[in-house]
């Protein structure tokens, strides 16, 4: 059992919000800074391959200012891979990437692609990355994940997080055990479980329950609640959230 869950603040849509005007408006590093000052526990940052939101000299940025961990989310190509392996973050997050989704839709497809995965995380490993796969919450995967030496599952929540919001709740109920089963599972095997995608105030509390949560990502909805609250009270309350779950 974890017993503290960590808090990752995704700001990929600071970004999408300057890029909607181009210039430097506003900056993610400033959130990234609020962020910290809220209670994060670290940073997420997604450098897509198009650079819809995160650019690669945000990413120069954010090594550079912050003090809290960054868990650089990127799709498993040669070019991300260069500069992981140029700007050593703390973490690295594998993540399925494809042009036209909105955004990340389902998890890595590890167990048809061990070989390939396997040696990509290498070096990646080797140079003190901790190396994390996004996955479903599926045996295969997490196994896959496992075999190919990833020190960190983090599980996909969209699923149950779209059952909850179209108020399908039982389909929202299954998918909340199938996390609870998997995450025991993955621990189980030494890996330490992250999760995230979609979570709201209204979702969190069930998934910051599990006892073998580390570790949450949350982004959009996070950025927008900003909108309402500030970025400061919109993390602040997903923060005391979690820690009730928790509690
Ligand atoms: N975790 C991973 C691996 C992701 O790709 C994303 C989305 O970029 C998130 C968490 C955060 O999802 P959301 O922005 O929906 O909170």
């Amino acid at each position: 059992m974890a017993t503290s869950l960590r808090l990752g603040v995704n700001i990929d849509h600071v970004a999408t919000v300057r890029n909607a005007r181009g210039g430097a408006y506003p900056d993610p590093v400033r959130a990234a800074k609020i962020a910290e000052a809220a209670g994060a526990d670290g940073i997420t940052a997604h450098l897509r391959e198009d650079r819809r939101h995160i650019t690669d000299s945000d990413i120069e940025a954010l090594m550079a200012a912050l003090s809290l961990p960054l868990n650089f989310e990127m799709a498993a190509t040669e070019e991300m891979k260069a500069i992981a392996l140029r700007h050593r973050p703390h973490a690295v997050c594998i993540v399925p990437e494809k042009r036209e989704e909105r955004t990340t839709e389902g998890g890595l497809e590890v167990a048809r692609d061990e070989n390939r995965l396997a040696h990509f995380i290498a070096p990646l490993r080797d140079v003190g990355c901790r190396v994390s796969i996004f996955i479903a919450a599926e045996q295969r995967q997490i196994e896959a994940a496992h075999r190919i030496g990833a020190e960190v599952v983090e599980l996909h929540t969209g699923a149950y997080c779209d059952f909850h919001a179209e108020g399908r709740f039982d389909e929202r109920d299954g998918e909340l055990a199938r996390l609870a089963e998997m995450a025991t599972f993955a621990d189980s095997l030494g890996l330490e479980v992250h999760a995230g995608h979609g979570l709201t105030y209204e979702t969190v509390g069930p998934v910051a329950a599990l006892p073998e949560l580390v570790e949450l990502n949350i982004g959009h909805f996070l950025v927008g609640e900003a909108i309402f609250l500030g970025l400061d009270a919109s993390i602040r309350e997903m923060r005391r959230l979690m820690e009730d779950a928790r509690a």
